[in-house]
C-alpha cells in the first residue's frame, strides 16, 4: 500500500468560493486504487505555501505520492510548477509529458498546462491540472505506470520488466 498527500492549489476554492470537486476526484481515483491517503488540504495559488507543504508531506509524512490540482496555466497567480520545481531533487518529465500527450486528444487546450512532476527524496510529487475532468482523465492515465515507478523508488522492485 501506497501512501498519498493531496494538495489543491486554488485561491478561489481556499478562499471557500468554490467547492474542491478536483481535490475530491483525487481522494476517490487513489483510495480505489489502494491508496492510504494520509494527508489533503487546499491552498492558495501561493508559491511559498505550496512548498512549505510539499516539502512538509515528503520529507515529515514521508509520503509516496504527492498530488497537486490547480495552478498549472497561464494566469498571472498560477505557480504550482514553479513550486514544485523548487522541491524536486530529479525531474520525471515523462510523466508530466505522457499526460499532456494523452491529453491533447481530448483537448488541445491540454497544452496550457504547464504541470511537472518529479521526485524528493521517497516522495514523487505530480501536478494534475485543475478541472475535475481533466483530474480524472489524466490520473487515470498515469496510475498503472505510477506504481511501477514507486515500487523502483522505493526499492521494492529492482528493475523493468524486460
Ligand atoms: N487536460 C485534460 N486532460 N483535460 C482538460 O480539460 N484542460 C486544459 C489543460 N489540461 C484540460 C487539460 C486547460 S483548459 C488548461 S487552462 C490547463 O490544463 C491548465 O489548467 P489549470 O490552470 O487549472 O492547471
Amino acid at each position: 500500500m501506497f501512501t498519498a498527500g493531496i494538495i489543491t492549489a486554488s485561491d478561489k476554492c481556499y478562499a471557500c468560493e468554490r467547492e474542491d470537486l478536483s481535490g475530491q476526484v483525487i481522494k476517490e481515483i487513489l483510495a480505489d486504487a489502494g491508496y492510504k491517503i494520509e494527508k489533503y488540504i487546499i491552498l492558495p495559488d501561493d508559491i511559498k505555501l505550496l512548498k512549505q507543504e510539499m516539502i512538509y508531506m515528503s520529507d515529515l509524512l514521508e509520503l509516496n505520492l504527492i498530488v497537486t490540482t490547480g495552478g498549472t496555466g497561464f494566469a498571472p497567480r498560477d505557480v504550482t510548477p514553479e513550486a514544485t520545481k523548487l522541491v524536486i531533487e530529479k525531474e520525471t518529465p515523462g510523466i508530466s509529458e505522457a499526460m499532456r500527450y494523452m491529453s491533447l486528444s481530448v483537448t488541445p487546450k491540454a497544452m496550457l498546462s504547464r504541470g511537472i512532476s518529479g521526485i524528493r527524496k521517497n516522495s514523487l510529487i505530480v501536478n494534475l491540472p485543475g478541472s475535475p475532468k481533466a483530474v480524472r482523465e489524466t490520473l487515470n492515465y498515469i496510475l498503472e505506470p505510477l506504481e511501477h515507478g514507486l515500487n523502483i523508488l522505493l526499492q521494492k522492485e529492482t528493475e523493468c520488466a524486460r
